[in-house]
């Protein structure tokens, strides 16, 4: 449409003698040099949009208060040996205060001794996953206390309680990359080697190699079937082969 009307323009113009051909030449090419740049223009004006609403979105979450914060003078806890005690704790997740619902933890108390396997059992929506919860500190109860060797988990720096707990979750979540980096996700500098041990431990390096690419496979998020369930195991991550859940690739 545009290359119509600015030849019956410059026809036009030419017709009436405001215009040489020369001139009207020139015009035609200096217009089409200018149609790649407006096009780029908008094209990076709706681009910006969208990382515009992108960045709003990431902000969002960089703006959230955590929950749960680091008690000050909170010591680095020593290499546990995983005994677990829960005293009178009572918990509701926040927000759902008044919603009828009530606590979904009502003075629970237990002890969990070191070697010892225990399994929480009770039907979906009993507060399960929501005791794993409170003992990686991803909540604090309303009422009791948490004890892991004794010591009150608020009472311990988040780093030195979270590096001696390993958690498999129900949801399992990869994160794009190779297998080998999603083993090693976390770690700032990482050898193939621990990446291999590490697999092994978890039972899962037979069925590592047996892929295409071995540990080099690429998976996409969510992008490897994993078998559901919530464990936990406790201890020194590296030396607890026999204290490791078991679980399935499938
Ligand atoms: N993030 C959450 N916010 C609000 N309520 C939750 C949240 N997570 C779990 N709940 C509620 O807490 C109760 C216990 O959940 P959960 O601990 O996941 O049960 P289980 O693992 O035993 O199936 C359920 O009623 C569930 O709806
Ligand atoms: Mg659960």
């Amino acid at each position: 449409m545009s290359l119509v009307v600015l030849l019956l323009l410059g026809g036009w113009q030419i017709s009436r003698q405001n215009l040489t051909a020369s001139e009207f030449v020139s015009y035609a090419v200096a217009v089409a040099m200018l149609i790649d740049p407006i096009a780029h223009l908008t094209d990076n004006y709706n681009q910006f949009k969208q990382g515009e609403a992108s960045v709003d979105r990431i902000f969002e979450l960089l703006a959230l208060k955590p929950l749960v914060i680091e008690t000050t003078g909170a010591i680095a806890l020593p290499p546990v040996t995983g005994k677990v005690e829960l005293r009178n704790v009572w918990f509701s997740y926040p927000g759902t205060a008044g919603n009828g619902s009530g606590p979904v933890l009502k003075g629970i108390s237990f002890l969990a001794c070191p070697g010892e396997s225990v399994a929480l059992v009770g039907s979906s929506g009993a507060g399960k996953t929501t005791l794993v919860n409170l003992l990686l500190r991803f909540y604090d109860p309303e009422a009791g206390q948490v004890l892991l060797d004794g010591v009150d988990v608020r009472a311990a720096t988040l780093e030195s309680l979270r590096r001696q707990i390993g958690l498999v979750p129900q949801e399992t979540i990869l994160f794009t990359g190779t297998i080998a980096q999603n083993i090693a996700f976390g770690q700032t500098h990482w050898e193939a080697d621990a990446v291999e041990a590490a697999a092994k431990i978890a039972n899962a390096h037979q069925f590592i190699v047996q892929l295409p690419q071995g540990y080099a496979t690429y998976v996409g998020e969510r992008g490897v079937n994993l078998s559901g369930g919530t464990a936990t195991a406790l201890g020194d991550r590296a030396g607890s082969a026999e204290k490791s859940p078991d679980f399935d690739f499938r």
